[in-house]
């Protein structure tokens, strides 16, 4: 029976035209020439092209969400800074978008480069190619000085997270709650020790970004993935949990939204649409709305 279907069925047009090609030229060099290069190549060009993630588009999406939907001022942090690459781009997008007097950014990095580690999970344990210690060593008083002379929105805390996370810059951030938060410190141990002290200031619906979690082909026992496989799991309590931002995230599994759901809403919308008035008229029948 389920041979009669399959003889039966239609063949999709891409195939008949695949064919037609195939039977058109005569030799299989051809074919496989013509195949790589005016099918194959265009096919993953526009697949790419359209679904590939940018770690920059959804600066802009963020900063665009949280400054139209919430009230008040806000924080964006970064742990991992270097020489400030992506640390410019942010503050840059909070002054196109004219909300730099809404957001600060904070950017913690030790400014000595990657440090030590004896830790398995921060390994490369696929190609053993490690960071090596020192690199993305940056002056801090450089990209200050840098920066300075653009924006007035911004701090850069040296040293280790351990330390510039202090009960202080907590406090700060319970009073600018952080609307995004990038990871991008590569090893899991940072990570994670970023993480931890965050939490408890963290609000419902702020964005996570890591940089990294494909790392050792995305395995949940290394790097970025480990740490959100585990806070997921409960590290951080039961009800804690990351969840992928389908929209943001896009092709990728790099953007989180930090829930804690026994934690109250912080951030203040300027309207809520829900009220006993508020529900949808009927239409008509059709698909169409
Ligand atoms: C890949 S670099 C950051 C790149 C940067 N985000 C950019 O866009 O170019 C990683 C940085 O994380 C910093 N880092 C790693 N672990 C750290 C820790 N526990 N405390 C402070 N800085 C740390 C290193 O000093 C290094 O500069």
């Amino acid at each position: 029976m389920a041979e009669q279907r399959s003889a039966f069925t239609r063949v999709p047009a891409s195939v008949v035209i695949l064919k037609v090609i195939s039977f058109l030229l005569p030799t299989d060099f051809l074919r496989t020439f013509v195949y790589l290069n005016l099918i194959k190549k265009p096919r993953s060009f526009l697949r790419t092209t359209i679904n590939s993630f940018y770690r920059m588009d959804h600066i802009y999406d963020v900063l665009s969400e949280f400054s139209s939907t919430y009230k008040g001022n806000f924080t964006v942090l970064e742990f991992g800074v270097a020489s400030g690459y992506t640390f410019t781009k942010m503050l840059y997008a909070t002054k196109y978008l004219g909300v730099s007097d809404r957001f600060t950014v904070h950017g913690f990095d030790s400014f000595e480069g990657m440090h030590e580690t004896s830790e398995r999970a921060d390994k490369d344990i696929v190609t053993d190619d490690n960071w090596a210690v020192g690199q993305f060593k940056f002056s801090r008083e450089g990209l200050h000085d840098y920066c300075a002379e653009k924006y007035a929105n911004f701090k850069l805390h040296k040293g280790m997270f351990d330390d510039t996370l202090s009960e202080e810059m907590l406090a700060e951030l319970s009073e600018k709650p952080p609307v995004l938060v990038w990871i991008d410190c590569d090893y899991y141990t940072s990570a994670r020790s970023a993480m931890e002290r965050l939490i408890p200031v963290l609000p419902n619906g702020c964005v996570i970004y890591f940089d990294e979690p494909e790392f050792n082909y995305g395995s949940r026992f290394t790097g970025e993935m480990r740490l959100i496989h585990e806070i997921n799991r409960g590290l951080y309590g039961e009800q804690i949990e990351l969840v992928l931002d389908p929209e943001l995230s896009l092709n990728s599994s790099r953007i989180y939204r930090f829930i804690n759901a026994a934690r109250d809403a912080v951030y203040e919308p300027y309207r809520k649409i829900n009220s006993a008035e508020f529900s949808r008229p009927r239409g008509n029948d059709s698909p169409l709305p």
